[in-house]
C-alpha cells in the first residue's frame, strides 16, 4: 500500500473554529476520517504543527520512504525558504494544497516559496483540495 502523509502547518489545528467563512466548519480530524474511508487503497497519515522546524523535521523523516506528502504549510507558504529547501532535499514528491483560493485573497498570499519545489499545487477547493491531491497518487 502506498503511504501518504498529510502535513498541516500553523493555525490549521483550529480548522472548524478558525474563520469558518474562509476555511469551513469541519475539524481536520473529522475530515481525515472521511479521507481514510474514501481511500482504503492508501495508508494515510496526518501530522500538524505550528512550528516551522518541526514541519521540516517531519518532511525529512518521511521524505525518503513515503510515496507522497500533501502539504498545507499555512502562512509559511508565503515566507519559508527553509521549507522550500526541505522539499528540494527529499525524494518523496510533495503536493502543495490550500483550502482557500490564495490568489483571490490579499496580495501577500499570491506568492508561494514552495510551489516551485513541489510536484503540483491544488488550491481553492475547500477541504476537497486534500482529496484531489490524494487522487493524483492513484
Ligand atoms: C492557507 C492559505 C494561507 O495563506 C493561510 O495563511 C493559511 C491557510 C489555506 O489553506 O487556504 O493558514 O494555506
Amino acid at each position: 500500500m502506498k503511504k501518504l502523509l498529510i502535513i498541516n502547518g500553523p493555525n490549521l489545528n483550529l480548522l472548524g473554529k478558525r474563520e469558518p467563512d474562509v476555511y469551513g466548519s469541519l475539524t481536520f480530524e473529522s475530515y481525515f476520517e472521511t479521507l481514510k474511508t474514501t481511500f482504503p487503497e492508501f495508508e494515510l497519515f496526518y501530522y500538524q504543527s505550528n512550528v516551522e522546524g518541526l514541519l521540516i523535521d517531519k518532511i525529512h523523516e518521511v521524505g525518503f520512504s513515503y510515496d507522497g506528502i500533501i502539504l498545507n504549510a499555512g502562512a509559511y507558504t508565503h515566507t519559508s525558504i527553509a521549507i522550500a529547501d526541505a522539499i528540494r532535499a527529499i525524494k518523496t514528491p510533495v503536493i502543495e494544497v490550500h483550502i482557500s483560493n490564495v490568489h483571490a485573497r490579499e496580495e501577500f498570499r499570491h506568492h508561494s516559496y514552495l510551489s516551485a519545489a513541489c510536484k503540483a499545487c491544488v488550491v481553492g477547493f475547500g477541504l476537497d483540495s486534500y482529496r484531489l491531491a490524494i487522487e493524483s497518487f492513484k
